[in-house]
Formats: C-alpha cells, structure tokens, sequence
C-alpha cells in the first residue's frame, strides 16, 4: 500500500497525539453532560475509537451511515442515510464525528437533519479540514477539528480510496495515476 502514496502527510503518532487533545477538550467542554458521540461511518471509524478512548467522561457511542463518493474522488452533493442511529437522541448533546469535511454537503445535512431530532446541542468534530474545497453557499463549520489540509485526496487511518487504503494507521496523499487510471 505504501507505494501507492505520493507522500505520508500525517503520521501514526502526530495523529495521535492531536487525537488526545481533541478529546481532552471534549472532555471539558462536555463535562456532566453525557454527550451521544455520532460516528459517521465508515470513514470516521479509525478517528472515532481513538477518540472516545481519549475522553475520560461519560459518553453514548451510536453509528450513522451516510452516502459517499462511490468510487469518484468528488462530491455529488447528494447525501442518503444507509444506516440509521439505534436510539432517539431528543434531549441529548450529539457530537458528530466525521473523517473529514470536503464540500460539507455531508456535515451540513446531517447536522440539520440530527438539530431536527430535536437534540439539546449538534456539534461537528473531524478529523480533517479542507477548507478550500468548501461547496458555495455552505456555512457549516466544524466545532472541533483535527488539522487543516489542502486540496489533496487523502487516504488512511479510515479514509479510502474504493474502499481501499482505510487499514492504514497514518494519512497519505495517493499518487494521482491510481485513481486517473479509473
Ligand atoms: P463532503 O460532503 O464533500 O464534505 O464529503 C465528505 C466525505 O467525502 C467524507 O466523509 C469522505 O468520505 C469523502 N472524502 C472527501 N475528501 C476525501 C479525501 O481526500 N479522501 C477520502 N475521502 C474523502
Ligand atoms: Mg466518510
């Protein structure tokens, strides 16, 4: 796998070390309100163990699944649920989890959708940032976000090309012939 990659751009370790300071935060911005974490998968899965190991407080785990890109490299800017939440979440604090924010079709929709619920608070946690790519006419931000990258396909740590690549335990840019190719 690994030489498929252009680059490594994050490390195992810089990974988890911004990891355990997300969820240090989390943990004190959500102190004695037994937040529901949303993982979205299945992207966010590598993200979402890790972090709800590095907060020391009382949380609901629950899992979403949303529609992605299929095998493209672009948004269509449609979102589907596949897989819903196992339990009512009216009256909770939600947490959204998510690898990464791209156009932000995703984050928005679900955050609306999961605010329609009638949840007492929904913030928006990921991973990674791609601030540049963010689709016109989108507003949403993300309450807590791991680093900031630019407008570069990533793979790993969850994040796949074709359902490939998610079981590596770093971020990589993937050579461009790879998905030229399709
Ligand atoms: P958005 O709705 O455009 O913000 O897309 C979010 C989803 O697109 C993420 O949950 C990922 O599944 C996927 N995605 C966006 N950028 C990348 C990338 O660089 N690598 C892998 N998946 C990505
Ligand atoms: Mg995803």
């Amino acid at each position: 796998m690994r030489n498929d990659l252009a680059k490594i751009l994050l490390g195992e370790e810089e990974i988890q070390k911004r990891v355990r300071e997300l969820g240090a935060e989390l943990a004190r911005d959500y102190v004695g309100l037994e937040p529901t974490l949303v993982c979205i998968l299945k992207g966010a899965v590598m993200f979402y163990a890790d972090l709800c190991r590095a907060i020391p407080i009382q949380v609901n785990m629950d899992f979403m699944a949303v529609s992605s890109y299929g095998n493209r490299t672009k948004s269509s800017g449609e979102v589907e649920i596949r897989k819903d939440l196992s339990r009512p979440i009216d009256g909770r604090h939600v947490i959204i989890v998510e690898d990464i924010m791209d156009s932000g079709f995703t984050l928005s929709y679900l955050s609306r959708v999961l605010a329609s619920r009638g949840a007492a608070s929904v913030k928006i946690c990921t991973l990674l940032d791609k601030p540049e790519r963010r689709a016109p006419g989108i507003t949403v931000k993300a309450d807590y976000f791991g680093f900031t990258i630019g407008n570069e396909f990533v793979v790993g740590y969850g994040l796949d090309y074709a359902e490939r690549y998610r079981n590596l335990p770093y971020i990589g840019v993937l050579r461009p012939e790879i998905y030229e190719n399709n």
